[in-house]
């Protein structure tokens, strides 16, 4: 048995370049139905073999009334299938159906309230009155035929409409959002009413599939999988070698760069706990001597990125003979961009990955997470057992403590900001915050400032607080720490780490400053 089994009631999600299509994805998935997110441009005939149990298309921030908009396949809507046009969604349907879209006297923006108007399966135990979430500058002036309008809002007459007989239903508001509070129920009024699917995409039916599939694919071969320490790679560390056993080898790199007592903790989770063949090679003089002298950020960035691969392709090649490297890469990372998002971004931080070293080592790739969200990463971590430690973890990113360090990074500064970065993990625990943050850490900056301590002049360093909350670290807020727990971080750092007399919060948020410093 394969995962195609769990893969046969799909949902098609077509994207015209909406920031909210993911969130259409992972809704859906919560609902236990399989989804794949492609670009609204696929082919006909790719769609036809796609055999979706239903399409949904995503809005836009185009408008279908400019010459170039983004269009898909018309021939979509003769096939049958059921059809959900959201925003920009619902326009297109308008547009090639043969009815009117119009732009709007005023942009509708936030909260809206939905009256329904007829009965629709689409709005089956959906309350009247609930408050739904607009964000749109065109409007829809006349039908195509065939429709009617299911619900209304005061500025938008054609809030919802459908075809029932064709299966095509259209919302100008966006289901996938929190704001929408009914936005669940008429995703799944969509799914399983509209569309008859079932409910097969389970977390515990899941792990034996997947299982399954890594045995199938990787035989008797050996696959070697570098653990980081975070919970993609630890969770797939451990759905592995359930597949696979002693074929499995892990590897953690100690770059040095690591926060206090991580080694100790990876060694005991994945050894002592899971029995998994695990490899810790201390590279930390490594690290460090290359890092000398360098003080610009993506230089940095490289020099690790660089070492680590060396590093590890050396110590890969010791251990034995692998065919295969395992990552935890997520489906975010796969999604095909749309290209008319306005091309490549500028690159602002070059992330720091295993990127070069399939190539270099001629490994194939064993990527059991291709098709998950890191939710559903979590989630199939937790039903494998695996201790809320691991699965609930912040993220640190690859190259470590070195870019939160500003300048130069030697021993000693790096030995102040582990200590720094101890005291606000253990007080944001003890506050209870852990969970609610994105990221909680420590910074220490490249100057010195005056402070008075026991009646002397000191002149020592500074560390910033860096707290954020977010959902996916694309956009970021500060964190409202409360003020008591300020203090305590202030006062143990500067009491309790030599070198360090000022203590400052970053009230930054993500744009327009990173999360991380460097
Ligand atoms: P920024 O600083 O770009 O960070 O706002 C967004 C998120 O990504 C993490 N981050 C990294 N993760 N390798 C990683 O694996 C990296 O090179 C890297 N740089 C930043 C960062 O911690 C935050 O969660």
């Amino acid at each position: 048995m394969t995962t195609d089994t769990l893969h046969e009631q799909k949902i098609l999600i077509l994207d015209f370049g909406s920031q909210y299509t993911q969130n259409i994805a992972r809704k859906i998935r919560e609902c236990q139905v399989y989804c794949e997110i492609h670009p609204c441009t696929l082919s006909l005939n790719k769609i036809i073999a796609f055999n979706a149990k239903g399409i949904i298309l995503s809005g836009g921030p185009a408008s279908v009334l400019e010459k170039d908009s983004p269009l898909c396949d018309r021939n979509l809507f003769t096939l049958g299938i059921p059809i959900l046009g959201i925003c920009y969604g619902m326009q297109i349907i308008t547009h090639v159906l043969g009815g009117r879209v119009d732009p709007s006297p005023h942009r509708e923006f936030g909260r809206a309230e939905l009256m329904l108007k007829e009965f629709s399966h689409l709005f089956e135990e959906v309350k009247n009155n609930s408050t739904v979430w607009m964000s749109h500058g065109d409007r829809i002036s006349k039908l195509p035929n065939g429709f009617k309008t299911i619900a209304f809002t005061g500025n938008s007459p054609l809030a919802a409409i459908e075809n029932p007989l064709a299966h095509i239903y259209g919302l100008q508001f966006h289901p996938e959002v929190v704001h929408t509070f009914e936005g669940t129920r008429i995703l799944k009024n969509f799914l399983f009413k509209i569309c008859g699917c079932s409910q097969n995409w389970k977390m515990e039916s899941l792990v034996e599939h997947m299982i399954s599939d890594i045995r199938n694919k990787v035989g008797k071969a050996k696959v070697v999988c570098g653990l980081s320490g975070g919970v993609d790679s630890s969770v797939a560390a451990v759905l592995i070698h359930k597949a696979i056993g002693d074929n499995l080898y892990c590897l953690f790199i100690d770059n040095g760069l690591l926060r206090s007592g991580e080694k100790e903790k990876v060694e005991s989770t994945f050894r002592d706990n899971f029995n998994i063949n695990l490899d810790v090679i201390d590279a930390s003089e490594k690290f460090l001597q290359k890092l000398k002298g360098i003080t610009d950020p993506e230089k940095k960035r490289k020099s690790i990125g660089n070492t680590f691969i060396e590093v590890f392709e050396e110590e890969a090649k010791r251990l034995g003979n692998f065919t295969f490297l395992a990552q935890g890469t997520l489906y975010p990372d796969v999604i095909e961009s749309v290209s008319f998002k306005g091309g490549p971004s500028a690159i602002i931080k070059s992330h720091h990955n295993v990127g070069g070293l399939p190539e270099k080592m001629q490994l194939k790739l064993l990527e059991p997470f291709r098709e998950l969200f890191k939710d559903e990463v979590r989630a199939l971590g937790r039903e494998m057992g695996m201790p809320d430690g691991i699965i609930n973890r912040q993220p640190f990113p690859g190259p470590g403590l070195a870019i939160r360090i500003l300048g130069e990074v030697v021993s000693e500064r790096l030995d102040l900001l582990c200590a720094a970065d101890k005291i606000i993990l253990e007080e944001v625990k003890a506050a209870g915050l852990y969970n609610d943050l994105w990221q909680s850490f420590a910074v220490l900056l490249p100057v010195k400032t005056v402070g008075v301590m026991g009646d002397a002049r000191t002149y020592e360093s500074v560390i910033a607080i860096r707290a954020v909350t977010s959902t996916d670290g694309m956009t970021a807020d500060w964190a409202h720490l409360p003020y008591e727990l300020l203090g305590k971080l202030s006062n143990r750092i500067i009491n309790e780490v030599h070198g360090v007399n000022r203590v400052v919060y970053d009230i930054s948020s993500k744009p327009p400053g990173t999360i991380e410093w460097e």
